[in-house]
C-alpha cells in the first residue's frame, strides 16, 4: 500500500490549484451575491482539459485516472463549488455516463465536443414527484418506431441552462417499473424543450439551476443509451461514480474553509495572545484536520476502487455521505473561528458553510446514502 502521490498528481493538483486562485478567487463573492454563472472560468477549465479528465483522448478528454480527477475537484471546491459542480456533473455523470456506455456514433457526435469543453453537458433525473424516490418517474418517452416522443418536467437540473446535451431519464414502459425506464441523449436546442427559470438558492448560487420541460420532443432511436429499459440501472451506475465527484466536492469545501480558519487564528488577538493559542480553538482546528483527512482517504479509496476496476458503490456512498457531513461541520466551525468576521462576506467561510449543505442533499441524500450502505452491509 502506498499513500504517497505520484509526481503526475502532484503536478494536476498544482495545476487545479493555481486556476482555482487565479481564475476563480477573484470575483467568487460577486458571482455568488449576484447568482452569475461562471461561463468564461468553465470555458478556461474546458480548454486546460479539466471537463473530460477521465475521458480517453481517442473522444478528446485527458486519459487521466480517478484519482486526479478526486484532487483537482478537492483545490476547484477549495475556492468555488459554483464552479466544481458544474465540473462533476460533466465529467462523472455525463461524459463518463457516454463514455461507458454510449455507441461509437453517440460519442464521436456527444462526447468528444462534451470531454473537450466545447459543449457542456446536464443530467436530468430528478422529477418534482422523484427525488430520492427515482425510479418514481413521471416523464415519459412513448415509443413511436423510429423514435420516441418525450414529454414531462425535470427540476432542480445544475447546468440545466448552459448545457447544450442533456441525459434524461424517463419511463418507457411504466408498467415494468424501473426495467421499463430508458436513458436518452436530448439536445438542448431541439423544439418543445423549454429551459424554466433559475432558482434562487442558499449556496452554489452560481450554478445554474433550472427546471427543464419536455414538450413532444422528437427524440431519435439511436439517441437512446443502451440496451430498452437499461435507463435506471444507467442512472445509478453513473451516480455512484458521480457520488464521487460530489465528495470531493464537499472535501475541498471543507479543507478551504479549514485553511482559511487556521491561517485566521494565527492572526487575530484575543486576550493577548493569538486565538490559536487557545485550547478551544487549537482541539476544533485538530478535529476539523482529522475529519477532513478521513474524508479525504474515503475519497481516495472511493476513486482508486474505481480505477482498478473494482465494485465501487459502497465506498463511494460512505465517502459522499462522510464527506458532506464533514462540510457541514467543518465550515460551521470555522464560521465560529473566525466569530463575528465569519459572519459577513469578505472572509468567505460563510458562503462555504451555505454551499457545504447541498452536498448532503444532491446525488442522494444523506439518507439515501445510507440506504444503499446498509443494504452494502446487510446484503
Ligand atoms: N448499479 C446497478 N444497478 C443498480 C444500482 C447500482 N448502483 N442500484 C440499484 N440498481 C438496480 C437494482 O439492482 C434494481 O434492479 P433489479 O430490479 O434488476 O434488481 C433496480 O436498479 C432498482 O433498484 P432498487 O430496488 O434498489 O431501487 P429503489 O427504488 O429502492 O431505490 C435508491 C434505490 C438507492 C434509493 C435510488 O432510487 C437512488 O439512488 N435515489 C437517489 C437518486 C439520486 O441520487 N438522484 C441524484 C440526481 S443527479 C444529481 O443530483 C446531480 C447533481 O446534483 C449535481
Ligand atoms: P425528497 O426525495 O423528497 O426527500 C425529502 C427528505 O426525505 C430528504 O431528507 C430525504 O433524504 C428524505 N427521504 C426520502 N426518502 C427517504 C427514505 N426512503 N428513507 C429515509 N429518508 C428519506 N437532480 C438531477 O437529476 N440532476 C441535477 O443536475 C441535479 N442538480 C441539483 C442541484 C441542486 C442545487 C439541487 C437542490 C438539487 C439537484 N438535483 C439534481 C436534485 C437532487 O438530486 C434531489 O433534490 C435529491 O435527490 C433529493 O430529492 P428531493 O429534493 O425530491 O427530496
Amino acid at each position: 500500500m502506498n499513500f504517497q502521490l505520484s509526481e503526475e498528481h502532484l503536478m494536476i493538483q498544482k495545476a487545479a490549484r493555481d486556476f482555482a486562485v487565479h481564475e476563480l478567487l477573484p470575483g467568487v463573492i460577486a458571482r455568488d451575491e449576484q447568482q452569475k454563472f461562471p461561463a468564461e472560468q468553465v470555458k478556461q477549465l474546458g480548454e486546460l482539459g479539466f471537463l473530460g479528465m477521465m475521458v480517453s483522448p481517442t473522444y478528446g478528454g485527458a486519459g487521466l485516472d480517478t484519482i486526479s480527477y478526486v484532487l483537482a475537484m478537492e483545490e476547484i471546491s477549495k475556492i468555488d463549488a459554483s464552479t466544481s459542480v458544474c465540473m462533476s456533473v460533466n465529467n462523472s455523470l455525463v461524459c463518463w455516463g457516454l463514455e461507458t456506455f454510449g455507441t461509437e456514433e453517440q460519442k464521436q457526435k456527444y462526447l468528444v465536443p462534451l470531454a473537450k469543453g466545447e459543449v457542456i453537458g446536464a443530467f436530468l433525473l430528478s422529477e418534482p414527484e422523484a427525488g430520492s424516490d427515482a425510479t418514481s418517474q413521471r416523464t415519459t418517452a412513448e415509443d413511436k418506431g423510429d423514435h420516441y416522443l418525450l414529454n414531462g418536467t425535470k427540476n432542480w437540473i445544475t447546468n440545466g441552462n448552459s448545457a447544450g446535451t442533456y441525459l434524461v431519464i424517463a419511463h418507457t414502459h411504466p408498467e415494468k417499473g424501473s426495467k421499463g425506464i430508458n436513458a436518452f441523449i436530448v439536445e438542448k436546442s431541439w423544439p418543445g424543450v423549454t429551459v424554466g427559470a433559475k432558482e434562487n438558492k442558499l449556496g452554489i448560487r452560481g450554478s445554474d439551476t433550472h427546471s427543464i420541460m419536455f414538450q413532444d420532443v422528437k427524440v431519435p432511436k439511436e439517441n437512446r443509451i443502451g440496451e430498452d429499459g437499461f435507463g435506471f440501472k444507467f442512472a445509478m451506475k453513473t451516480l455512484a461514480g458521480g457520488r464521487i465527484g460530489i465528495a470531493s466536492q464537499a472535501l475541498g469545501i471543507a479543507s478551504g474553509a479549514y485553511e482559511l480558519a487556521l491561517k485566521y487564528s494565527r492572526e487575530r488577538k484575543a486576550f493577548g495572545k493569538e486565538i490559536s493559542q487557545h485550547q478551544a480553538i487549537q482541539f476544533k482546528l485538530a478535529d476539523m484536520a482529522t475529519q477532513i483527512e478521513a474524508a479525504r482517504l474515503l475519497c481516495l479509496k472511493a476513486a482508486w476502487e474505481k480505477d482498478n476496476h473494482l465494485d465501487y458503490t459502497l465506498s463511494s456512498s460512505m465517502a459522499k455521505v462522510f464527506a458532506s457531513e464533514t462540510a457541514m461541520w467543518v465550515t460551521t466551525e470555522a464560521v465560529q473561528v473566525h466569530g463575528g468576521y465569519g459572519y459577513v462576506k469578505e472572509y468567505h467561510v460563510e458562503r462555504l458553510m451555505r454551499d457545504a449543505k447541498i452536498t448532503q442533499i444532491y446525488e442522494g441524500t444523506s439518507e439515501v446514502q445510507r440506504i444503499v450502505i446498509s443494504r452494502a452491509i446487510l446484503g
